[in-house]
């Protein structure tokens, strides 16, 4: 309660009106189980301020072999339920990659992969684990030409482990994306001491709301209200370029 208190501001700050971070198609990961869910939640987010929502399926060959025709096919069922709801809202699909070694594979065969605006490609990696291709993976992607867009930079344990190399992706000037609801604390306060300093740091370039399900949505409304929206005022996103 006393938390709440002091951390909750009156008004609340949407810092762009386009999510790049989402799992809003039907039965593909484990975000949106339904049609009928999907429609529920891009409703509810879209009274939030939303006016496009770019969403990203995961993409993981142990448990999510989600292929681009696979998310088309499901974005263009999404499409038809929001046009039918009359929404206002533009939804787009790119993925979510899951950093192991399919993914790996895909990029050295130069397999399709999803991007969205100007060839950005979000990637996330093991939240335990120092992935070994990190690296290799970064630099595989900018020379085929993408721009690799780190999710949730800061909820990775073994970057709180790693102050070397934490500072080595910043100063190769990694895209980094960060989870709103990290900034509220909704996962634990290391993630929202990480999101402060990396926000601190300027190292953040886009925000998303990585908004799984109902629950998730209104904890993202309530995020809107904290106080530590206040740092994301002052920066320019590159949300807003899309
Ligand atoms: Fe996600």
């Amino acid at each position: 309660m006393l938390r709440n208190l002091f951390s909750k501001r009156k008004e609340s700050f949407l810092p762009s009106t386009t999510d790049i971070h989402s799992h809003l198609l039907p039965g593909i990961d484990d975000g949106v189980q339904t049609i009928e869910e999907s429609v529920d939640v891009i409703t509810f987010l879209s009274t939030l301020g939303f006016k496009k929502l770019i969403t990203t399926p995961h993409v993981m060959n142990d448990y999510y072999k989600n292929t681009p025709e696979i998310i088309r096919s499901k974005l263009n069922e999404v499409k038809e339920a929001i046009h039918k709801e009359g929404l206002e809202v533009e939804i787009e699909a790119a993925a979510e990659y899951y950093l192991d070694e399919h993914f790996y594979e895909q990029i050295i065969k130069g397999n399709e992969l999803l991007t969205f605006g100007d060839n950005y490609i979000l990637f996330e990696t093991s939240f335990t684990v120092e992935p070994l291709l990190l690296k290799e993976v970064v630099f595989k992607l900018t020379s085929n030409g993408y721009r690799p867009v780190f999710a949730h930079p800061e909820r990775y344990r073994y970057l709180h482990e790693n102050t070397k190399l934490l500072n080595e992706l910043i100063d190769q000037q990694l895209i980094f994306q960060l989870n709103l609801l990290s900034l509220e604390g909704y996962y634990s306060k290391p993630v929202q001491k990480m999101a402060l300093q990396l926000l601190k740091r300027n190292a953040i370039h886009f925000v998303g709301s990585d908004c799984h399900n109902m629950k998730h949505a209104i904890a993202f409304k309530n995020a809107l209200h904290h106080k530590n929206m206040e740092y994301l005022e002052s920066i320019k996103l590159y949300n807003s370029t899309l």
